[in-house]
């Protein structure tokens, strides 16, 4: 991303008490630089560290200390400051800040804040080494990076090094750059957008082609992109229907997951979800399906292995595509290419007539990782590639295009 794309947005900054709260000012000052507005809350722990006026002076706006404040509930009080804001950066997250946030306390205007947002939340923890390394710190850790949605708590770093009290270790810190980096990725994510009122189908996962009662053909697919890409829309406000062949994941939140095996199974379920905003076909599809498939085991015998008869499968994503009126608005599709991905992907685009296509080069180790390199091309002709990064964060870019495109 530019300097520029934090143009008009809005940070809001806690500065929790630990020797790292210097390093905040020049946090303020990279992010009003990079064209952000920045107010900051500033704890009484912190308060110990850096001043109020430095804060004051850095961010251009006064700084909120106290919880019951008659100024500040007739200006911009707990609950206004924490929907005013894009994004809640929390940095130093002391091991007392982070261990309120993760149990619910609001007993000062920082906790309350964390209560109060319904933005992302960004933590850059800060404390000794034994501190961040105790079972009760990293438990509250988990918490409040494992809370759903909006609710998931993101971190930044904290880093290895001496630190203040002399030992060595995890517990520093993130530098003020690499807190703006992950800053300017939360808010590319599509912080702030929203697809609420957005229907969208998204097909996850394989399909079974039964050959006979125990056996059958199918594809290679954890369906961990597509179920990513379900959450990401349900996190963004989408009512989403999953349509999912077996996989071994748990039904995301917020999504109503459609259960199927086969193929035409598959089919009929997303003409079931239609009318939709927008289609994402991620499901690998068996190609082909037994015809006639047998009502018993087939006995393996003396003449050799059964010949089977394969039918074509109808493609679903094609089908979707060519819906008429009831053709979403957005139809996407997934192209695993291990030559020409370029060359293959746009074919693929014109030939099944949808608006996107996200390729992948499965020539490497994609089936069943947890992170994922594509290129998104569009029917218009652009394309971005997207370095290889988690499925979640794929899913969460594409979401966020997606709510670019309807806004
Ligand atoms: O033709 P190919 O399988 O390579 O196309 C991949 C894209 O088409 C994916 O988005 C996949 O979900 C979709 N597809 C489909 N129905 C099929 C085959 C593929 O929806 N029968």
């Amino acid at each position: 991303m530019s300097e520029a794309s934090l143009n008009t947005r809005r940070i809001l900054l806690i500065i929790g008490g630990g020797i790292a709260a210097y390093k905040s000012l020049e946090l303020i000052r990279l992010l009003r630089r990079a064209g952000a507005s920045v107010r900051t809350v500033l704890t009484s722990g912190g308060a110990e560290f850096v001043t109020p006026l430095s804060l004051a002076s850095l961010s251009g706006h006064p700084v909120h200390q106290a919880l019951f404040s008659p100024d500040d509930e007739t200006t911009m009080g707990h609950i206004e400051l924490s929907r005013w804001a894009d994004l809640v950066v929390v940095a130093p997250a002391t091991a007392g800040l982070m261990a309120k946030a993760a149990n619910g306390m609001a007993d000062d205007l920082a906790s309350t804040t964390l209560l109060a947002t319904d933005k992302r939340v960004l933590m850059a923890p800060a404390m000794n080494v034994r501190m961040w390394q105790h079972p009760a710190v990293q438990a509250n850790v988990a918490r409040l990076t494992g809370f759903n949605g909006l609710h998931q708590v993101s971190l930044v770093g904290p880093d290895d090094g001496e630190m203040a009290c002399g030992e060595f270790g995890p517990g520093r810190m993130a530098e003020p750059e690499a807190i703006l980096a992950s800053i300017r990725h939360l808010l590319s994510d599509g912080s702030g957008q929203s697809l609420a009122g957005r229907r969208a189908v998204v097909t996850a996962g394989p399909t079974f082609e039964p050959i006979d009662p125990v056996r059958g053909l199918t594809n290679r697919s954890s369906g961990k992109q597509g179920y990513a890409i379900a959450r990401a829309l349900a996190e963004l406000g989408a009512e989403v229907t999953l349509v999912s062949g077996p996989v071994a994941l748990p039904v995301p939140e917020g999504v109503h997951r459609v259960w199927i095996e086969t193929a035409v199974e598959m089919k009929a379920a997303v003409d079931a979800a239609l009318p939709v905003d927008i289609a994402v076909m991620s499901a690998a599809v068996a190609d082909w399906r037994v015809d006639g498939v047998a009502g018993g085991k087939i006995k393996k015998a003396p003449g050799g292995p059964p010949s089977l008869a394969l039918i074509e499968n109808p493609d679903i994503l094609a089908g979707v595509a060519a819906a008429g009126p009831r053709r979403p608005a957005l139809v996407i599709g997934f192209a695993a290419e291990t030559t020409e991905v370029e060359q293959n992907a746009r074919a693929k685009l014109s030939r099944k007539g949808c608006d996107w296509i996200l390729a992948n080069d499965v020539s490497g180790d994609v089936f069943g990782a947890d992170s994922n390199a594509v290129t998104l091309f569009r029917r218009d002709g652009t394309s971005e590639d997207w370095d290889r990064q988690s499925k979640v964060d794929v899913a969460r870019k594409l979401s966020a295009r997606i709510a670019a495109h309807f806004a």
